[in-house]
């Protein structure tokens, strides 16, 4: 593994590539990873670099949102086929009839979703700011896509507007369950549970904590308590223990994997950064129109 990391980082340099990690990825992939965080601190990173080549480990629509921020630069996915289920519930042709179905309401879609749906969005808007979000929003209606279990959570924080929820979920936030949760806050009474917005309601309501991969770093970072149940994907495990040693991280569920996060792996950077592959282009019109949605949201 030393010598593929050794590789990694001399090419890295030869290509002046930067490598981008969400959260969820595997732990040596963490590792490596010039910078680590959750959608939004993603966004925000790719925004600003300076590299001529961005590696993006983590989902389709992260790297795509990348390549909106930087249509000259090479934004390349070291797994072509690691997309997100819950962003592909979701396409033109489906919002646009929402939006004929309710004339009068706003869109705001949730980052996990295709440049398309993007682009005929009013905002975007990530598991980290959505009630900001929507509290900004003009309008008094709203259309939600494609998460119904984020737009829920939004929406109960927004009393004052009406909500139309689309009916998109993450298959695997849908493995945390009310049940186990409740059994393990039984096994470890003194343990906090930090619940992300895409796990269903019933496991919201018994969260200590609603908040984003990267809100969980900085709450487990800060709050006193020494243990933690964790309801999102496995993954942030590693850089919550990494950065918490004397904490400890039970997983709400220890299957809750998600399978197209995990495709990334150091032989495929590497790869990646030899090849120049695989290339994520955004049709210009669309970019445009996207950017605009992404760009309402960091101005929140
Ligand atoms: P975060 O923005 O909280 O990292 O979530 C991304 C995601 O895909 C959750 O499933
Ligand atoms: Fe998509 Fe769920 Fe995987 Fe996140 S965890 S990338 S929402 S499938």
């Amino acid at each position: 593994m030393h010598e593929l990391i050794e590789k990694i980082e001399e090419l890295k340099k030869k290509r002046d590539a930067v490598i981008l990690v969400h959260n969820y990825q595997l732990p040596e992939v963490q590792d490596i990873g010039d910078y680590v965080g959750d959608s939004l601190e993603l966004a925000r990173f790719s925004k600003n670099t300076q590299s001529k080549v961005i590696v993006f480990c983590g989902v389709h629509f992260m790297a795509e949102t990348a390549k909106i921020f930087n249509p000259d630069k090479k934004v390349l996915m070291p797994d072509i086929h690691a997309g997100c289920p819950m962003a592909n519930m979701i396409d033109p042709i489906r919002l646009i009839k929402e939006k004929e179905k309710h004339p009068e309401a706003g869109v705001i879609t949730y980052i996990n979703s295709t440049a398309e749906v993007k682009a005929l969005s009013d905002i975007c808007c990530t598991s980290a700011n959505g009630v900001k979000v929507a509290k900004k929003m003009e309008k008094d209606e709203i259309i939600f896509v494609p998460d119904k279990y984020l737009g829920s959570y939004v929406a109960r924080r927004v009393p004052e507007k009406k909500f139309y929820l689309y009916n998109g979920y993450c298959p695997t936030h849908m493995l945390f369950s009310r049940e186990e949760i409740l059994r393990l806050k039984g096994e470890f009474p003194d343990a906090l549970v930090l619940a992300h917005p895409e796990c269903r309601i019933e496991v919201q309501e018994i969260a200590d904590e609603i908040c984003s991969t990267s809100q969980m770093l900085t709450f487990a970072r800060n709050n006193p308590a020494k243990r933690f149940i964790i309801c999102t994907e496995i993954g942030l495990i590693h850089r919550l223990k990494k950065e918490n040693p004397e904490k400890e991280f039970i997983p709400g569920n220890p299957n809750a994997i998600c399978p197209n996060m995990k495709l990334n792996t150091l032989e495929k950077i590497l790869w990646s950064l030899e090849d120049m592959k695989y290339e994520i282009n955004v049709d210009e019109e669309v970019r445009i129109k996207a950017l605009k949605a992404i760009e309402r949201m960091m101005a929140i």
